[in-house]
C-alpha cells in the first residue's frame, strides 16, 4: 500500500467510523475546519488529558489557565502579528484562486527556504512557473493570516476598506459608515499570548520560584491560504502550549529539559523514536520572536512534517507587553534583590497533528483467516473504546442479562467501553479491530456456569478465558 493510499484509507475509516467529519459536510462543507464524531472526540480528549496529567499535574513547576479566545487588538500589536504574521501568496491571473507561492515552488522542486517576497516572485518568473490550473501568476505578496472580527455593533457585516477602518460596501467600495477601528479584534492564531498577557497576574496571585511554567490547552485560528492534508493544515484546530519562564542566564538548560520532555511526550502517544525527527530550524526560517527554535517532525503518510515545535523566545513577549501596557513585567529572584523580565522556553503542541500522528501510527492491514483486516494499534491509554461486551448470541436472555451485567461493572470502572451484539461474532470483532478496541469480552454459556468471560486481543486475535473479577 503507497502512502497516498493509506492516507486515503485513514481518512475514509475516519469519516465512516465516526472519528472525523469534514466541517459543516450537510452544506458542502467549508474548507479547513473538521468536526470530530464521537470517537475521534474521545480520542482527542485522551491525548489532551494525557498531556495535563504530564505536564502540570504530575510537575510541580506549572500553573493551567484558560484565557479568552477573543482579546484587545493590542495584544496582536505588540506581539508582532499584525505586522508580520504573514504567508507568501500568489494568485491565477484567469481564475483569481488563491496558493500558497512557497507550497507551489515546493512542489515543483524549488528550495525556498528563508527567501523574501522578491526572490520567490524571481523563481516563478524565471522559471515560467505556472499555476495549477496552467494559467499565468501573480507577483508573490504577503497574507495576514489572522482572522478579523468587530467586537461591539460597529461595523456593518463586518466588511471595511483596506486600512481597516471604515465600513465599505462589497460592490463599489465606497464607504458606508465610519466606525470605531478600536472594535478590531482578532481570533487568536497561538494559544501563547493567553498566557503571556496573565503572567502578571500568576506571579502576584503565586509568587512561583523561577523557573515555572503556565499551561493552557484551546482553540486556534489561522486563515491558511491552502489548508490541505486532512486535519494537518486546518483554519480551526487545538493547541496545548507551555510557556516556561526562566532566568535568562539558564535558558540552555530548559531548552535542554524540554527537548527531553518532549521525547517523552511522543513515545507516550506510542510514536516510534525512529518516526520523529528533530529539525534545527535556521535562522531565515524562524518565527518572528525566536532565537531558536527545534520542530519535532514526523513521518506522516503525507512525508516528513511538523508534528510540534520547541523555541527560545527570549523575553520578546513579556518585553512587548511592558512596553505597550507600561505594566512592569520584572521578577525578583527569591532571597535576592535581582531583578529581571524573564525569558521563555515554549513548546507547542498541534492536537490535530498529535490525532493524525497517532492514527496513521496505528492503521494497519494484515491477513486473518484468508481476508484483509483492517485494524488501529492504538495504545490501550489512548483508545476511543476499551472494552466492547457482548452476548455470544441476542436471543438467549439468560446470557443478555450476565452480558449486561458485566458491561455495567466495566463501564463503571473504564468508562470508555461499549456495548456490541450486532451481526455475529466475526463481525463485531472486525468492526472494533478498525476503531482500535483492544479487548472484546464475549459472554457465553460457560460464562454462566463458571463465571469465566473469553477476552480476544485486538492485535494477536488470541483468545483467553477470564474470571469476571480479573477484568
Ligand atoms: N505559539 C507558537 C506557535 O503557535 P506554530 O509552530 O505556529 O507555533 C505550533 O504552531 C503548532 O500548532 C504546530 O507545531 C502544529 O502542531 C500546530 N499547528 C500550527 N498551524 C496549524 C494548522 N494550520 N493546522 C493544524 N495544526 C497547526
Amino acid at each position: 500500500m503507497s502512502d497516498q493510499q493509506k492516507m486515503e484509507h485513514i481518512v475514509s475509516l475516519a469519516k465512516r467510523r465516526g472519528f472525523i467529519y469534514p466541517g459543516s459536510d450537510v452544506y458542502g462543507g467549508l474548507s479547513g475546519t473538521w468536526d470530530f464524531g464521537p470517537l475521534g472526540t474521545q480520542l482527542k480528549r485522551n491525548i489532551m488529558q494525557l498531556w495535563w496529567k504530564m505536564f502540570v499535574d504530575e510537575r510541580h513547576d506549572m500553573y493551567g489557565v484558560d484565557s479568552a479566545i477573543l482579546m484587545n487588538q493590542k495584544v496582536w500589536q505588540a506581539s508582532g502579528h499584525v505586522d508580520t504574521f504573514v504567508d507568501p501568496l500568489v494568485e491565477d491571473t484567469e481564475t483569481k484562486q488563491r496558493f500558497r507561492a512557497d507550497h507551489l515552488l515546493k512542489d515543483a522542486g524549488f528550495d525556498v527556504d528563508g527567501l523574501g517576497l522578491d526572490e520567490l516572485t524571481k523563481l516563478v518568473r524565471d522559471n515560467n512557473v505556472k499555476s495549477p490550473n496552467g494559467n499565468e501568476l501573480s507577483d508573490v505578496r504577503t497574507f495576514n493570516m489572522m482572522f478579523k472580527t468587530f467586537v461591539g455593533p460597529t461595523a456593518l457585516g463586518g466588511v471595511t476598506d483596506q486600512q481597516g477602518e471604515a465600513a465599505v460596501n462589497i460592490a463599489t467600495g465606497s464607504e458606508l459608515i465610519a466606525f470605531d477601528p478600536s472594535s478590531v479584534s482578532y481570533l487568536r492564531p497561538e494559544t501563547a499570548q493567553g498566557i503571556f498577557t496573565n503572567y502578571r497576574n500568576i506571579v502576584d496571585s503565586f509568587y512561583p520560584d523561577l523557573p515555572f511554567g503556565l499551561a493552557q490547552q484551546g482553540k486556534a485560528f489561522r486563515n491558511e491560504i491552502s489548508p490541505r492534508d486532512f486535519i494537518f493544515r486546518s483554519r480551526e484546530f487545538e493547541q496545548m502550549e507551555i510557556e516556561y519562564f526562566v532566568d535568562p542566564d539558564e535558558w540552555e538548560a530548559s531548552f535542554e529539559h524540554w527537548r527531553q520532555q518532549v521525547w517523552k511526550w511522543t513515545q507516550a502517544l506510542g510514536l516510534p523514536d525512529e518516526s520523529v525527527h528533530e529539525l534545527e530550524v535556521p535562522e531565515s526560517d524562524r518565527a518572528h520572536y525566536s532565537k531558536r527554535t527545534i520542530d519535532f517532525e514526523f513521518d506522516f503518510p503525507i512525508g516528513r512534517e511538523e508534528l510540534l515545535g520547541l523555541a527560545y523566545r527570549t523575553d520578546f513577549d513579556l518585553g512587548n507587553i511592558q512596553r505597550v501596557s507600561g505594566k512592569n513585567m520584572d521578577y525578583t529572584l527569591k532571597g535576592t534583590n535581582r531583578k529581571f523580565v524573564p525569558h521563555v522556553i515554549e513548546p507547542s503542541f498541534g492536537v490535530e497533528r498529535a490525532v493524525m500522528a497517532v492514527l496513521s501510527n496505528a492503521y494497519t492491514e494484515d491477513e486473518v483467516n484468508g481476508e484483509t483486516r483492517i485494524f488501529l494499534r492504538l495504545p490501550e491509554h489512548l483508545a476511543p473504546v476499551r472494552f466492547a461486551v457482548s452476548p455470544l448470541v441476542r436471543n438467549k436472555p439468560e446470557l443478555v442479562e450476565k452480558a449486561r451485567e458485566v458491561y455495567e461493572i466495566l463501564k463503571k470502572k473504564y468508562g470508555a467501553v461499549m456495548w456490541d451484539d450486532s451481526g455475529n461474532i466475526g463481525k463485531r470483532y472486525r468492526r472494533q479491530d478498525e476503531i482500535g478496541t483492544p479487548h472484546c469480552v464475549v459472554i457465553d454459556f460457560e460464562t454462566l456456569e463458571d463465571g469465566t468471560v473469553t477476552v480476544r486481543d485486538r492485535d494477536t486475535t488470541q483468545q483467553a478465558r477470564v474470571k469476571i473479577e480479573e477484568l
